[in-house]
């Protein structure tokens, strides 16, 4: 586990390669495999590998560009009338389709939507939600992209870790 969050970074560019049925059969599972809250599982999850569609997502807002070239996206949804803390679910669900691509030899990247604006006068979420025909209910938190990788970046390291100086020990400020 270790070595995969060493590796894992935000992959941006991607081959024209397609992901195979199962290979997106295993991110899915993953997904749902996600914990949450009482186990209410408030996230829905929408597949995107039209590349019509995934050019008009991209243009979602500023640092969605990439979902251009991406062989496929995964919206992911969250229910905040069956959870009170669906941000933190969809996130959780968020970050373990990241993972899980890394662990696939996928490149992803996180594209934050809730919170962002298409427009002065749009939302992300509203301009997301009309192109994919989400239910007014149901928020739109973020989009994943994936893609083989046609960028490589360098893995983390114990420098980067910088000394566990946000760890402390017993009590907020001693040393751990
Ligand atoms: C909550 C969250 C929102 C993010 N939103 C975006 C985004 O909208 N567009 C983007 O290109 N990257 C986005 N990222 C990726 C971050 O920019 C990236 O994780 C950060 O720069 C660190 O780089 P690394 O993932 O390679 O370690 C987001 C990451 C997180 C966790």
């Amino acid at each position: 586990m270790l070595d995969l969050l060493y590796k894992r970074r935000s992959i941006r560019k991607y081959k024209p390669t397609k992901i195979d049925r199962d290979t997106v059969q295993v991110l899915l599972k993953a997904a749902l495999l996600s914990p949450s809250s009482c186990g209410l599982r408030p996230w829905q999850f929408v597949v995107v590998d039209d590349s019509e569609t995934l050019s008009r997502l991209a243009a979602a807002k500023k640092g969605a560009g990439h979902l251009k070239g991406a062989a496929l996206a995964i919206v992911v949804l969250a229910d905040p009338n069956l959870s009170d803390v669906w941000v933190e679910d969809a996130s959780i669900a968020a970050t373990i389709l990241h993972l899980t691509a890394e662990s696939l030899g996928l490149g992803s990247c996180w594209i934050q939507i809730r919170k962002r604006q298409y427009s002065d006068t749009e939302t992300a979420e509203d301009y997301v939600r009309k192109i994919l025909a989400v239910p007014e209910t149901l928020t739109v938190a973020s989009i994943m992209s994936f893609g083989y990788p046609a960028e490589s970046k360098s893995p983390y390291s114990e420098e980067d870790i910088k000394s566990f100086s946000k760890v402390y020990g017993n009590r907020y400020g001693s040393a751990y």
